[in-house]
């Protein structure tokens, strides 16, 4: 994965019909905890929680979008994306995560997809992007097996009741967050610090993908598309030594290989089962899982924000201690690489997204790809002139746009690209202290104010590419 690529100005197209779009979260924008009959997830949970999310915030409000999704739906429509990213509430369509759905739930989700047709948007629906309910993780969460096949009952219910209207399916958002830093790194819900416990959520929530493909294949009519999302955090090796080779071969496995192994090609990567010898035999793995995890997809959702620079740490460390950066490698180090950064200290990385692309087109036999996130966050503000300059947010986009634009020169079958978020929204544990979006929000009044990003990316699919 270190294939870069310093991007030339100049003016930049894209193939005709390139798939433009935004990406939103169910929890990070709909508020309304409470209404249509919705019971809470294990993200209400944790946000109410002391101290787990950095200003104190919840998404008991969030964007209020179960109320304003009409508001935020011309706002889409102004920017003219021929595509939404959005997913589904699993609490809202079944408040305890089993038995029959709660039609207010659904009702709510068909609402949203008839406004967004009406305007010429396709709706892109993700099944789930985290917000467990919270009774299944009274009952163990992912890290039993059940949770896996009642998520493919949800996926069922889902599909039934708006495969009419979406045929755009994707199963889960980045599952390495809902396992390895939801169950170990006790980032985000439901916040716990036991590795055995993630390695086991991550199979669980990967043959729930599975399950959920099969199906949807099942009851699937031309037309639908399936797929899942994927994040990826290409590794870089920062040091000299045979240490740091092996640091940076772990972290990549932990971290990329073994979501992308089983998805792509129904197999645990060897090296990653012997790294985690120690903590597991991987007896949690069932006959046939595998094949139910390798589904032939329609399309590869994948989310880009940084490459990471690792090198080896103090050997004497305990490598399986949680709450450290990864399962197996809490010896390693994360190495600045001293590129400039965003407001979250991200490094701005567009080469490491043309490497990524080409990587994965050259490692793995693929679906077309989306890029179904990409985006940054900055401290903006609202100007004197009362609107939001966020320079920096353009420019970030411009050179994500270049660098994927030269993975489609080098090959890569890229379809689309999804700008990381609409609006500002619940950033998870950091709350509302990091704005992500085209659109600002104040999160007292509820205001939305297009920033300069928003008038940009609409000229960008409106020309269908870049300008000089
Ligand atoms: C991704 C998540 C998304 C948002 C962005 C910033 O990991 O999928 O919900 O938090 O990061």
């Amino acid at each position: 994965m270190n294939k870069e690529s310093a991007q030339p100005k100049g003016s930049v197209a894209f193939p005709e019909g390139f798939g433009w779009g935004t990406a939103t979260a169910s929890y990070q924008i709909e508020g309304a905890v409470t209404a249509g009959g919705r019971k809470s997830s294990i993200w209400d949970t944790f946000s109410h929680t002391a101290a787990k999310i950095r200003d104190g915030s919840n998404g008991d409000r969030a964007c209020d979008h179960y109320h304003r999704y009409l508001e935020d739906v011309d706002l889409l429509a102004g920017l003219g994306a021929p595509y939404y990213r959005f997913s589904l509430a699993w609490p809202r369509i079944q408040p305890d995560g089993v038995g029959k759905a709660n039609q207010e739930g659904l009702d709510f989700y068909k609402r949203l997809v008839e406004a967004l047709l009406v305007r010429g948007i396709t709706p892109w629906v993700t099944l789930y992007h985290w917000d467990l309910p919270q009774r299944l993780q009274d009952q163990g969460g992912w890290p039993s097996r059940e949770v896996a096949y009642r998520l493919a009952d949800y996926a069922e219910i889902a599909f039934k009741a708006l495969s009419g209207q979406v045929d755009h399916w994707t199963t889960l958002n980045e599952p390495i967050c809902s396992s390895l830093l939801s169950y170990a790194q006790g980032e985000h819900a439901p916040g716990h610090r036991d590795p055995l416990e993630a390695i086991r959520a991550a199979h669980h929530l990967l043959l729930g993908h599975g399950l959920a493909l099969e199906r949807w294949r099942h009851e699937q009519r031309d037309g639908h598309q399936f797929g899942i999302t994927i994040n990826l955090e290409p590794i870089v090796c920062a040091g000299p030594d045979e240490a740091d080779r092996d640091a940076a071969r772990r972290v990549d496995g932990i971290t990329n290989r073994l979501f992308l192994d089983p998805v792509l090609k129904g197999q645990y990567p060897s090296d990653v089962i012997s790294d985690l010898a120690p903590l597991t035999d991987f007896g949690h793995v069932f006959e046939g899982d595998l094949e139910v995890i390798r589904q032939p997809l329609d399309m590869f959702g994948l989310n880009y924000y940084h490459r990471n620079w690792i090198t080896a740490g103090d050997p004497r460390s305990d490598r399986f201690s949680p709450g450290t950066i990864r399962v197996g490698s809490a010896d390693s180090v994360v190495v600045d690489p001293g590129l400039p950064t965003t407001a979250l200290d991200w490094p701005i990385d567009p080469g490491g997204l043309t490497g990524v692309l080409t990587w994965l087109a050259e490692t793995y036999r693929m679906p077309p790809i989306w890029i179904t996130e990409s985006g940054s966050a900055w401290n903006d503000r609202v100007d004197g002139d009362g609107a939001v300059h966020d320079s920096d947010r353009i420019a970030y986009l411009d050179a994500h746009l270049r660098a994927a634009r030269a993975a489609i020169d080098a090959g890569v079958d890229l379809r689309g690209y999804f700008v990381w978020t609409s609006t500002d929204n619940f950033e998870w544990a950091l709350g509302e202290s990091a704005r992500f979006g085209l659109i600002y929000l104040d999160y007292e009044t509820q205001r939305r104010i297009p920033k300069d990003s928003y008038r940009w990316f609409r000229d960008v699919v409106a020309r269908n590419g870049l300008a000089d």
